[in-house]
């Protein structure tokens, strides 16, 4: 029943949940759940009554239940996204297949070890902390600004596991750290020629092929990709700029 008093609408759905435990299970496997589901519902949302009613070693991630923290992210019938804002009812079918992120190390079930992810970051400093998390009337500690990391990205790996380069070759930046790098020259934060060191590569800026799939699963409208062929403009200037002798560092 909705707080208006107003039945909601239910369905029955089967979910196929990726099972693994190291040293339990090998290899991965697909775990039958049917679950009763009202229309209100996330895949987050009846992961946690599976795992209340019907089986509590389920493993999976989260945090804010928003769409904020970036650590449900998973795939949900081979789209990736957060958990907590994919509505089963949305997804339009009677059976729904979840598996954990591509494209990095899979420690069991649905949780994926995002340390490979983050380690995209670290050359450009990409750190800890938010500048929207500080209260306009805040007056931040000297030195924070070395702390804060690419505004709206909530590092979730979803554009990771989505492209499909990042899937075939495991040492390329990826979107997000591209994108971060692209943060880190527009604001100054980090030389150019630092930045373009990092990204100038075959496992950098050039090994994107354009699929912009990064871009339309990105669930924080960060547009990875456009910030990827952004940054490949910047790049080619600078160069041009170099031929010319017209570099200002
Ligand atoms: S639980 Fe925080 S983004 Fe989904």
């Amino acid at each position: 029943m909705s707080t208006n008093g107003t039945e909601r609408a239910k369905r029955r759905i089967k979910f196929n949940i990726l099972r693994y435990k190291p040293g339990f299970i090998d290899p991965p496997r697909y775990d039958a759940f049917d679950v009763e589901v009202d229309e209100r519902m996330t895949v987050l949302d009846v992961l946690e009554h599976i795992k209340a009613t019907q089986d509590p070693t389920l493993l999976y991630r989260h945090s804010c239940h928003h769409a904020s923290c970036g650590t449900c992210a998973m795939k949900a019938n081979g789209h990736e996204d957060l958990s907590c804002v994919i509505n089963v009812f949305d997804l339009k079918s009677d059976t729904v297949t979840v598996d954990p992120l591509g494209s990095l190390p899979l420690i069991a079930d649905l949780v994926v070890d995002m340390e490979a992810f983050a380690d995209r970051f670290a050359p450009l400093g990409m750190t800890l902390v938010r500048e929207s998390e500080f209260a306009k009337e805040c007056v931040p500690p000297p030195g924070v600004e070395a702390y804060m990391r690419y505004e709206d990205c909530v590092e979730c790996g979803v554009c990771l596991s989505a492209c499909p380069v990042a899937n075939s070759t495991p040492s390329f930046i990826g979107p997000a750290g591209l994108a971060a790098a692209y943060r880190a020259l527009v604001t100054g934060d980090r030389p150019a020629g630092e930045v373009f060191a990092h990204v100038d590569s075959a496992e950098g800026l050039w090994r994107c092929h354009g699929a912009m799939e990064c871009s339309a699963a990105c669930p924080s409208n960060v547009d990875p990709g456009g910030k990827i062929m952004a940054l490949r403009r910047e790049l080619v200037k600078y160069k041009v700029k170099r031929i010319f002798g017209m570099h200002e560092e």
